[in-house]
């Protein structure tokens, strides 16, 4: 007998991917439904691996469409949700801020509608980011305290959607969840993220391009770290708070190209420097973000989280990946990852 059914949303993604895959191993007690309509960013190609266990469903559907929604969560009898659905790119965001506000915000507004009416005693668990506190100067740490001032459309969807979550909380006594995490970087991560933009274009000799004078910094944790706190906090988080998940990590932008650069030397047994020489400088991004760094250590000290990779361990994992899974790569670049879905999920 199943002790619970969670729905996890953008599963098909990045880190969603990752989430779904530690659920489904680690609890085969649960049933795991995976709901994500398989935009750009939804690979199926990511899951293969354990698209056939038992207890994994996957479902295409839009979580902007709320009859759609509601109708799923009762057919299901979802019990919990873990939300990571969303439109995560922040240059897109500037191109297309509709398209964020209908996904962050709508889309959020619309599962916890279909969420409460369930009056399940099950958790909503919102997955969103630290770009939600704004931009640091060379000093000081993101706590859960921070006042919010979000600073791109992405983070102002992301932002919005949080301010909801709380407020479902308050008015209708919803049980949730919110982790606000830094960057992200691991296997499966679509290329047009820095990370393996740039491993890819040093495979290829192409340009490794680099926002205004590179000296942004970011934190960086490993999705698997990512995908650990995820569980810990399901399990053990307190409902109604938040916990930011960090991986003390910081680095610049440019000294994070520079190290890729070096280990990407050596892995394709190239002249020492000879990827460095690809670095070029682009036109800053419009109001680029200069620092984000996070203080998680409400995560670590309530609920005993730690990150398990270091950056230079990470990094390491994480071109091995890419190098070893080149028609991944291939099939993202060209395309091809659109038809999975459509080749093993509707002719069965
Ligand atoms: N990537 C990071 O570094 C990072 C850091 C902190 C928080 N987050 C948050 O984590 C979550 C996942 O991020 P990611 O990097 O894996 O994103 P991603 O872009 O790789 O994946 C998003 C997934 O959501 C799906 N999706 C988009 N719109 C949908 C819709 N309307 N209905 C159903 N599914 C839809 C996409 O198909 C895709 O599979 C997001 O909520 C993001 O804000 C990301």
């Amino acid at each position: 007998m199943s002790t619970k059914t969670i729905l996890i949303t953008g599963g098909a993604g990045f880190i969603g991917s990752h989430v779904v895959r530690r659920f489904v191993v680690q609890y085969p007690d649960y049933n795991i439904v995976n709901l994500d309509v398989l935009t750009y960013a939804g690979n199926l190609e990511n899951l293969r691996d354990i698209e056939g266990k038992p207890n994994y469903t996957f479902i295409k559907a839009d979580i902007r469409n709320q009859s759609e929604i509601v109708k799923i969560l009762h057919e299901y009898r979802i019990s919990d949700i873990i939300h990571l659905a969303a439109e995560s790119h922040v240059d897109r965001s500037i191109a297309n801020p509709n398209a964020f506000v209908e996904t962050n915000v709508m889309g959020t507004v619309f599962l916890m509608n279909a969420f409460k009416d369930l009056k399940t005693s099950g958790v909503f668990f919102h997955i969103s980011t630290d770009e939600v506190y704004g931009s640091l100067g060379e000093t000081g740490y993101f706590t859960e305290s921070t006042a919010y001032d979000p600073r791109s459309p992405y983070s102002a969807s992301k932002a919005s959607s949080d301010h909801f979550v709380r407020a479902y909380g308050n008015s209708y006594g919803l049980n949730f969840l919110i982790s606000n995490c830094s960057n992200n970087y691991g296997p499966n991560q679509f290329p047009e993220k820095l990370i393996p933009l740039v491993i890819n274009n040093i495979q290829y000799r192409k340009a490794l391009p680099i926002y205004g004078d590179g000296q942004y910094t970011r934190d960086w944790l490993y999705v698997e770290d990512h995908a650990e706190a995820i569980d810990v906090i399901f399990h053990k988080g307190k409902h109604g708070e938040t916990y930011n998940i960090g991986g003390d990590n910081e680095l610049k932008n440019i000294e994070l190209v520079r190290a890729i650069c070096a280990e990407m030397d050596v892995r394709l047994s190239r002249e020492k420097g000879s990827s460095e020489e690809l670095i070029t400088y682009v036109k800053d991004r419009p109001g680029h973000d200069r620092r984000y760094a996070i203080d998680s250590s409400k995560l670590k000290n309530e609920l005993g989280w730690k990150p398990q990779h270091d950056f230079s361990e990470g990094i390491k994992l994480t071109i091995d990946w890419y190098l070893e899974n080149s028609r991944w790569l291939a099939h993202v670049t060209s395309g091809e990852y659109q038809t999975y879905y459509e080749e093993q999920y509707l002719k069965r």
